[in-house]
């Protein structure tokens, strides 16, 4: 039980520093998995070299940081497992997924967690790859990886890809087992680490990753990037892949890869282990705590290690999902209200997404849980 002493109290010893380093948030801010809220630095970063673009020409300015616009190269590997001369900047996580399926011309067959991205799926589909959805080992969506290995020793795809995290709910899969299998059995295996990078460690071996800066990053809108590993055995579905210069956009906001780089910076100075366990206390802390709340249950296990939780209204509470979501905005609370879309490959449900960072404090969760408690239809104040 919280007391009012403990209210202001962060839930990682980080969490005070990664608030100290931004401008305070309107409301409380729950809603990372969507964006994070980028630094003070961040913001300077862009908006100096705004400044000098305009100063001293566009070209001339980029040319000045082409260090520290090699540094988000080399943080994004850092991050992700990979050699900086491995990573490509380009506009999102769907631009990168997207070039890399421009480049594979042939039909393939991939195999996908059930926790899928969906429009990923439809971009498969759209490209004429054939999908397969890999066994669940439980209720949560958590892939079977032993079922996993029977299917790959009998019929191997051309990919594996794994959403390491999805977009509807904070399920972890396990990305590093499955790879270590997948490449055993020769099969070029993908990442796709929007939801995973800085949330979770994002260091899985794969082949490929890729990702996007403004979620757990906190850094801009605007940027993503695509990573290719090409060790000296690589099957030719990597192999022949352009260089990372080529898979790049040569016309790009370089003011926000700038950005990004020093968002990914301040997350290496804090530590990436202390980011995880931080991130996974606060997913912890949550889940206990809403699990009170009238009406909902909680679609994860509490003791998923990410931060984000999501709440699925019971079946007989009489929720409107984007109701709740509309009353927790008005009240300063951030959230996303998660469609089927995001996961089309699981069971069709609309969930209430809460995705914290590490300035939340005990006092704002709290909040939070009076605010959804005060959003069930049975305590509505009367019209
Ligand atoms: C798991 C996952 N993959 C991919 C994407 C696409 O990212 P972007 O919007 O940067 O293209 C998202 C976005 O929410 C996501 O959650």
């Amino acid at each position: 039980m919280t007391t009012p002493s403990d209210r202001g109290i962060h839930l990682s010893t980080i969490g005070a520093q990664w608030d100290s380093l931004r401008v305070p948030a309107a409301g409380v801010h729950l809603d990372s998995a969507a964006a994070g809220r980028s630094s003070r630095a961040v913001i300077d970063t862009i908006t100096e070299h705004l400044h000098a673009e305009a100063a001293h020409g566009g070209y001339v300015a980029a040319a000045a940081r082409a260090d520290d616009l090699a540094a988000t190269h080399a943080a994004v590997a850092t991050l992700i497992g990979h050699d900086h001369g491995d990573v490509a900047l380009v506009g999102s996580a769907q631009a990168a997924i997207r070039e890399l399926l421009r480049h594979w011309r042939r039909p393939l067959s991939i195999w996908v967690c059930p926790t899928e991205y969906g429009p990923n799926v439809a971009d498969f589909a759209h490209h004429g790859h054939t999908v397969t959805t890999l066994p669940v080992a439980d209720e949560f969506g958590h892939v079977d990886v032993a079922a996993t290995e029977a299917m790959l020793l009998k019929r191997p795809p051309d990919v594996l890809h794994i959403c390491h995290i999805g977009s509807r709910t904070g399920i972890v899969q396990p990305a590093a087992e499955l790879v270590a299998l997948a490449r055993a059995a020769g099969v070029v295996t993908v990442v796709d680490a929007a939801q995973a990078l800085v949330q979770i460690d994002s260091r899985t071996g794969a082949d490929i990753v890729y990702g996007t800066s403004r979620k757990w990053a906190a850094g801009p809108r605007g940027v993503g990037f695509l990573s290719v590993r090409r060790s000296p055995a690589a099957p030719p579905l990597v192999a022949d892949l352009p260089a990372p210069a080529e898979l790049e956009s040569a016309e790009a906001a370089v003011a926000a890869r700038l950005g990004f780089g020093v968002a990914l910076r301040q997350i290496l100075d804090l530590g990436p282990v202390s980011v995880h366990a931080g991130l996974s206390a606060i997913g912890g802390h949550l889940r206990t705590q809403v699990s009170a709340v009238d009406g909902w249950t909680v679609v994860e296990p509490s003791d998923e290690p990410s931060a984000t939780t999501t709440l699925r209204p019971a079946t007989d509470a009489d929720i409107d999902v984007w109701h709740v979501r509309a009353h927790l905005l008005r009240n300063g609370f951030v959230t996303t209200c998660a469609e089927s879309w995001r996961s089309p490959l699981q069971p069709a449900e609309t969930v209430l997404r809460i995705s914290p960072h590490l300035d939340v404090t005990v006092g704002d969760l709290d909040a939070f849980v009076d605010a959804l408690q005060r959003a069930h239809p049975a305590n509505a104040a009367p019209a």
